[in-house]
């Protein structure tokens, strides 16, 4: 076989890839901060697929705004909220002072002339928002693809929310941190004595589908006792635990986690919803909920100790890998194995028909 340079791979993608990157991701809804870090009257720049955003809560209502001012592009989020007579809370310009509203309309400009209008064209781009499950979600296009995924146990009595955790960037792409998430046949390599097990490196026996927005999978697969499992009390015993995947297409991943011989109705989930700041950049926002050990606080914080060094363990592994966007399925240029990678393989695919994995 001929030698072939492996530059294209580990080189940073063109700016044209990384366009229709971007281009693909845009009508999906992304999170980009939990709901709890925008305070009311203060303004919070974020970053969305290289887009800048100031959000805020004007009149109640939670906005997401272009972060650059129609005038000389300064940013608004160095701003500051105010009321103006006639148009409720506005984001003034910190620069010369432009007012804009909720609809990224400007309404005011100090400097005009008495007696002229404000131009039409002072306005800045306003994007679809809502909130849900403690956070913040975005949408950039017109019309988003699918609706917000509908994530089991979050919204439910009988489960106690754990907090929403943020972590440092990822150097990755948002799909590979989907992916790792997916992944679950490195669990012996990576997280070995935590959520896998070396002499049991078979593949569990997947079953994967697609059901609307939703990439279902479900397996069983041995775990060393941990604190994620109901019933934890012996560290040195594995057990069989059977999980249940959804992801919500292509940024949402939400595992139900049932040990086999626990009470069947003992459920811990663990979810995570990625937020595509580059395509080299990736924030994951972390939750959890159980059904068991209601009288215990929510916060575990053996819990969230174990997850933190799992996370840890996954970030070196994902952040090395080339190239950054997943190149399409069709390209052979990695190498699945059928069937222990049956449900990355339906996740790639369904990218690739999504037009998130491109061309090299
Ligand atoms: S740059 Fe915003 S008002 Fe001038
Ligand atoms: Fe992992």
């Amino acid at each position: 076989m001929a030698m072939q340079s492996s530059r294209k791979i580990t080189s940073a993608p063109s700016l044209e890839t990384i366009d229709q990157y971007y281009n693909a991701m845009r009508p999906f809804w992304h999170p980009v901060l939990p709901s709890e870090d925008l305070a009311d009257g203060k303004l919070c720049g974020v970053e969305l697929l290289e887009e800048p955003l100031v959000l805020a809560r004007l009149n109640g209502q939670t906005v997401a705004l272009q972060d650059l001012c129609r005038h000389f592009q300064a940013r608004l989020s160095l701003g500051a909220i105010e009321k103006v007579a006639g148009s409720g809370d506005c984001i003034i310009c910190p620069y010369h002072g432009w007012q804009y509203n909720a609809e990224g309309h400007c309404v005011r400009i100090p400097q005009l002339t008495p007696g002229r209008q404000v131009p039409r064209e002072a306005r800045v781009p306003a994007y679809h928002t809502q909130e849900r499950y403690g956070l913040i979600w975005v949408c950039l296009a017109e019309k988003p693809r699918f609706p917000l995924p509908e994530l089991p146990g979050l919204e439910d009595d009988r489960f106690l929310l754990g907090p929403i955790r943020r972590y440092p960037s990822w150097t990755a792409s948002a799909p590979r941190v989907i992916m790792a998430a997916l992944d679950d046949t490195h669990a012996p390599w990576v997280h070995g004595g935590l959520l896998g097990d070396r002499s049991h490196p078979e593949a569990p026996d997947h079953m994967v589908g697609r059901d609307g927005q939703y990439l279902k999978v479900q397996f069983i697969m041995l775990q060393p006792d941990n604190r994620a499992l109901a019933g934890h009390g012996n560290d040195n015993q594995l057990r069989e635990v059977q999980i249940s995947t959804l992801v919500g297409m292509p940024n949402v991943i939400h595992f139900q986690i049932q040990p086999r011989d626990a009470d069947g109705q003992q459920c811990m989930i663990i979810w995570q919803a990625v937020s595509p700041r580059r395509y080299n950049q990736t924030d994951t926002y972390w939750g959890s909920a159980r059904n068991f050990n209601l009288s215990a606080p929510a916060y575990d914080e053996e819990f969230e100790k174990m997850q933190d060094l799992v996370r840890e363990q996954d970030r070196r592994v994902v952040e090395s890998q080339r190239p950054w966007l997943l190149p399409p399925f069709w390209t052979k240029l990695e190498l699945p194995l059928r069937p222990a990678d049956l449900p990355l393989i339906e996740y790639h695919r369904w990218l690739e028909e999504l037009g998130i994995s491109l061309a090299l």
